[in-house]
């Protein structure tokens, strides 16, 4: 199969990218290399002739329809977007141009090839969301696919506007269209400003390790080699117009999470004193939900799909590649707004 994958210099894209090429499809990626993107990522696949790059923005529908007429694609896994609940927060403009007017950009020209090549019955427009659509829950229950939508933060506001756009073109046009709604991804390759990687990197550095409010808010952690994986599967093997939740059954709380990592680096890199006597409480996020949780049930019944890792064996992981992998990640900490304190509103 020939994949069209936006996003693909980012943090999820690349792992979609390396596996996809692995198993032996062909992939273009197209990605518009913003300040969250990094080539490097998929560095593994550039040589094969498998692989193609595409630099390109999705704001830019005269690029994407050049773009589907040139490469031809049996399907597109849609997932750039701009990411950081906290950039939203502070500039939610750039939120709305891409995650909402370039997916409708996306659907428009995915939808002008697709019509034009005949209608294929096999074509698929995959869009890659988030649970954070759903908004927030109390200490007990579980998203499921049919729990309203209920975004808190510009981000997440932004992605459940794309989401309604892309259920409305297979209503109406018969785009032939998946989605999945995804928690929390961490693993390799994670841009130095998220959480997981922004505790290990400032553990290493003798800095305080931030923990927005008291550090109870409640995420479901997915490895996101396992991500990458379900990504393929619905891809494949997803029912048209569907919607898939996909989560770790890893529920931890914020400071449980950081608790861990500095106990794998205690193990790891021991310092003189133990890494979680740097961690600091700061002032919380406005508008930050206190718990996510997915009901994987409809994923894992329909499709026989369950993550492979625990969150503290995806967290070892982890870890060792941050420590293995400075050249990667040092020359990111000098890129614009990384290591700042961003999105107090
Ligand atoms: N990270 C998570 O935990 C998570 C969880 C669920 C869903 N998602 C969704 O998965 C997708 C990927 O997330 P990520 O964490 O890999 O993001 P990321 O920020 O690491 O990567 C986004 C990529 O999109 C590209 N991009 C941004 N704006 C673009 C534009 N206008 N045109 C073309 N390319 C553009 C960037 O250059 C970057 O390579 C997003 O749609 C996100 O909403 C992420």
């Amino acid at each position: 199969m020939k994949i069209l994958v936006t996003g693909g210099a980012g943090f999820i894209g690349s792992a979609v990218v390396r596996l996809a090429v692995s198993r032996g499809h062909k992939v273009v990626n197209l990605d518009a290399l913003t300040y969250a993107a990094c080539l490097e990522n998929v560095a593994s696949v550039a040589d094969s002739p498998l692989y193609a790059f595409e630099k390109a923005d999705i704001r830019d529908p005269k690029a994407l329809a050049e773009i589907f007429v040139r490469h031809k694609p049996d399907a597109v896994m849609h997932l750039a977007a701009e990411s950081h609940v906290d950039r939203s927060i502070d500039g939610p403009g750039a939120f709305i141009e891409t995650n909402v007017m370039g997916t409708y950009n996306m659907l428009q020209a995915a939808r002008s090839f697709w019509e034009a090549e005949g209608r294929p019955e096999g074509f698929r427009f995959h869009h890659i969301s988030t649970d954070e659509v759903y908004g927030t829950l109390g200490p007990t229950g579980q998203f499921t696919e049919e729990t309203p939508y209920a975004p808190n933060s510009p981000y997440s506001a932004s992605k459940a506007g794309s989401d309604h756009l892309v259920r409305a073109w297979h209503e109406t046009y018969g785009l032939p269209v998946v989605l999945t709604n995804c928690s929390n991804n961490y693993g390799p390759y994670h841009f130095p400003e998220k959480l997981i990687p922004v505790v290990i990197l400032n553990a290493l550095a003798g800095k305080p390790l931030p923990i927005y409010g008291d550090g109870s808010n409640v995420r479901d952690w997915l490895y996101v080699e396992d991500h990458a994986d379900a990504l393929l599967l619905v891809l494949e093997k997803g029912a048209l117009g569907r919607s898939y939740n996909i989560g770790g059954e890893n529920e931890r709380s914020n400071l449980e999470l950081v608790r861990t990592i500095c106990a794998i680096l205690d193990r790891l890199r021991p310092a003189k004193q133990p890494y979680a006597e740097q961690i600091t409480f700061v002032t919380d996020r406005p508008g930050h939900d206190a718990r996510y949780a997915i009901d994987p049930t409809r994923i894992r019944e329909e499709l026989g799909w369950r993550p492979s890792v625990t969150v503290e064996e995806g967290l070892e992981r982890t870890v060792r590649w941050y420590l293995e992998n400075e050249d990667w990640w040092r020359p990111l900490l000098e890129r614009h707004g990384v290591g700042e304190r961003l999105g107090k509103a």
